[in-house]
């Protein structure tokens, strides 16, 4: 293979086949209820009862759907690549680890784990969160919110993505729609530094004039055909 360092970045599209919503389509997340509401600090502050919902309501979702040929495709590709590996996801449900993924970064939090905004640790979560909830580590009650990175908080790893993206020559962007930074220069990034740079999505991005090359389409069938094709190089 020609490359030795492969970076992929998903986002919602790579999940929208196994029946996660995305955010931005015409009848997307985003467009049933404001995001200020449900992913800022201040529409936590404003109203706890109302974000626990909304992350409840996604966190039983995400236990009914499965992983598509998306997902298994990276964990392929990650398990037949010799190279320097690593996905980063802005996704936070967890189809990939259960596709297989190891070198995985949620980069925007999971849903399966809760945050303690009084002593800031961090737990596995499975069930229902409520104001009433008590933190794990230090027993605080009320200060337990899910682990989900909000408009406005700092995503996750960021210098551990930067340093992959600078060492990268192969960049993947995957079912996103390069509207929310800073994931979207990350193409940018890796094309500075000599990455190819290559989107996966089903129609255009916004971002879509900084790649060499794109691939339209479901994800479920371009991203098995192009880690087939990477693998045989
Ligand atoms: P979006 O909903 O903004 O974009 C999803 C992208 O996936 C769009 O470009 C779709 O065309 C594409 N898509 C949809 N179905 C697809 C399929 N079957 N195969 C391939 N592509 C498909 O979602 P993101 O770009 O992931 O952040 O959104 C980024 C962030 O904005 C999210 O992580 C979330 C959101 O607000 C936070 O909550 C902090």
């Amino acid at each position: 293979m020609r490359f030795t360092s492969i970076v992929v970045l998903t986002g919602a599209g790579v999940s929208a086949e196994s029946g996660i919503d995305t955010f931005r389509t015409k009848d997307g997340l985003w467009s049933k209820i404001d995001y200020r509401d449900v992913a800022t600090p201040e529409g936590y502050a404003a109203n706890p009862v109302l974000v626990h919902e909304f992350y409840n309501m996604r966190r039983r979702k995400i236990a009914t759907v499965e992983p598509n040929d998306a997902h298994r495709a990276l964990a392929r590709l990650e398990r037949g690549f010799r190279g320097d590996f690593l996905l980063v996801t802005q996704n936070v449900d967890d189809l990939h680890e259960r596709a297989g993924s190891k070198k995985l970064i949620h980069m925007h939090g999971e849903h399966r784990k809760a945050l303690c905004a009084r002593c800031g640790s961090r737990s596995p979560w499975e069930g229902d969160m409520s104001v009433e909830t008590a933190c794990p580590s230090c027993g605080a009650v009320g200060h337990m919110r899910p682990d989900i990175v909000w408009f406005g908080e700092m995503p996750y790893q960021m210098d551990r993505i930067y340093d992959a993206l600078r060492l990268s020559d192969l960049f993947i962007s995957i079912g996103t729609s390069g509207n929310v930074y800073p994931a979207a220069q990350f193409v940018q990034e890796a094309g500075r530094n000599g990455a190819h740079t290559i989107e996966l999505n089903l129609e255009p991005s916004e971002t879509f004039d900084d790649f060499d090359e794109a691939i339209h389409g479901p994800a479920g069938k371009v991203v098995p055909e192009y880690v087939d094709w990477l693998l045989k190089l």
